[in-house]
Formats: structure tokens, C-alpha cells, sequence
């Protein structure tokens, strides 16, 4: 990614993003090219996820989502997939870590098709994690977009509703969380993968060649450099009066 040598320290809002989401890309092709598994890559990419909380609670940025597994992993190797949501488990497990540093876990996914023993973990962390405030971190676990956007549907429907706004609409996904402000990638793909669909309107989208394991913190200080010098129009452009008319 560019780096650009300076912060910028004359705009509002927001300079830094409310809500940072992560698509932690690049585990599988960090391990392969060191000749080890595919899992050895996902341990170590949860080090990085927790590399990024903390830095996320260092520089105060309120709500972190990161992509685990999408609706689309299934189509790995059941070897692969397993290992997974055991690593999914384990990490879920250390609930007095999330609530030492304030955190708040909640899930976001489809859990009917997730093993018992992981969807036992995922409730007892959102339960004993509810009542924190410092961060919110939003653990996406088989989500797709896609799949978010037909149970937003299905709920609308079994509560009887004819018509829902946009707004509405919105308080019917997995969660109700601010729209991510930036969006990165790792690992050198530029795609979505079907990740946060709606919410992504208008999220900064940042993509970085470097593959998830290799992520360091220098890294996330150019991605939050790179946000803070766009400009984030929204559609609008402001009548200054003197541009508009020929
Ligand atoms: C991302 O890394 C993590 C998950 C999808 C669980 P990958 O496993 O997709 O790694 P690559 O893209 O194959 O290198
Ligand atoms: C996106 O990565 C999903 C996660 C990071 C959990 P993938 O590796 O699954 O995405 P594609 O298949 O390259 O689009
Ligand atoms: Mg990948």
C-alpha cells in the first residue's frame, strides 16, 4: 500500500474509523510458502488478530469486525475447516481476557450449521462479555453477506411487516453496529468475498499485498494514514457557489 509521510490533523470527521473491518486474508499462502500447513497459518493469524484489538484499543477505535469464516469456506478440506472452528473454540474460550480489556464479543453469522461445541463457546463469550463497553469486536463466523441480507428478509416476514425502509432494513441484520468506516484486505486479492454487503456502502475500502500473518503494527498505522487522507464525499458535493454554473 502508499504510505503517505504525514498525519493529517485538520479534518473532521472522522480521522480515525469508528468501526475498523477486517478481511484477514493470506493465512494458507504464509504457511505453504514456509512448508508448513495451512493450520500452522491460521494459528498464527490469530496472534494477528489480537495484534490488531490491542492496537485497536490503543488508538480507541470502538468496533472492530474481522472475517473468520465465510459461508464459502465450507468448500475447503474438511481437515482445514475443522481445524478452524477448534482454533475458533480456543480463542473464544479466554472470556476473562476479552472482558479484562472491556471487550465485548458478539457473533455474527449463521450458527445452525456450526459445531455444538463451538456454538456452546460463542454464546457463553457473548453472555459474559455483554455488559463491556470499552470495544465492540464483532467476529464474523460463517457469514456471507448474502446469507445476512435473506435472514434480515426472513425475520422481516415472520414479523408480519408489508414494507421496511432502508433504515429499518438495517436494524435487522446479524447485529446492530455502526457501518464500518474502513474496510481492509490482506493478502493481495481486491474483492469483498461477500463480506458485510450492506453495510459496505460507504466504507474506505484499503488493500494490501502483504499476506494476514505477516501483518505488524507499522502496517496498521499506514492503513489508518491512508483512511484519514480520503475524502469521504458521501455523494455530496458542497455549492461553494462558484463551480456549479458555467
Ligand atoms: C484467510 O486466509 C483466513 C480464512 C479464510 C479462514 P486463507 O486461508 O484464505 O489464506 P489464503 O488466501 O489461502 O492464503
Ligand atoms: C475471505 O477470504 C474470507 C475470510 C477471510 C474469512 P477467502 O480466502 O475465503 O476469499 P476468496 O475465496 O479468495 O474470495
Ligand atoms: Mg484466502
Amino acid at each position: 500500500v502508499m504510505r503517505l509521510p504525514f498525519f493529517r490533523k485538520d479534518r473532521f470527521p472522522p480521522v480515525l474509523p469508528a468501526h475498523l473491518a477486517v478481511i484477514m486474508d493470506g493465512n494458507g499462502r504464509w504457511a505453504v510458502n514456509r512448508g508448513l500447513s495451512r493450520l500452522k497459518g491460521h494459528r498464527e493469524g490469530i496472534k494477528k488478530a489480537e495484534l490488531v484489538i490491542d492496537y485497536c484499543l490503543k488508538r480507541g477505535i470502538k468496533v472492530v469486525s474481522l472475517f473468520v469464516f465465510s459461508t464459502e469456506n465450507w468448500k475447503r478440506a474438511e481437515r482445514e475447516v475443522n481445524g478452524l472452528f477448534k482454533l475458533a473454540a480456543r480463542y473464544l474460550d479466554n472470556t476473562k481476557d476479552f472482558s479484562r480489556r472491556g471487550i465485548k464479543v458478539v457473533v455474527s453469522g449463521d450458527l445452525s450449521r456450526l459445531p455444538q461445541e463451538l456454538v456452546g463457546k460463542i454464546e457463553r463469550a457473548e453472555r459474559e462479555t455483554s455488559f463491556n463497553r470499552v470495544m465492540t469486536l464483532n467476529l464474523c463466523i460463517n457469514y456471507g453477506g448474502r446469507a445476512e441480507l435473506a435472514h434480515a428478509v426472513n425475520e422481516i416476514i415472520r414479523q408480519g411487516k408489508s414494507a421496511v425502509s432502508e433504515k429499518e432494513l438495517g436494524e435487522f441484520m446479524y447485529h446492530r453496529l455502526p457501518d464500518p468506516d474502513l474496510i481492509v484486505r490482506t493478502g493481495g486479492q481486491m474483492r469483498l468475498s461477500n463480506f458485510l454487503l450492506f453495510q459496505a456502502a460507504y466504507s474506505e475500502l484499503v488493500f494490501s499485498d502483504t499476506l494476514w500473518p505477516d501483518i505488524n503494527e507499522k502496517d496498521l498505522d499506514g492503513f489508518l494514514n491512508i483512511y484519514e487522507h480520503r475524502n469521504r464525499n458521501f455523494g455530496e458535493v458542497r455549492d461553494t457557489g462558484k463551480t456549479i454554473d458555467a
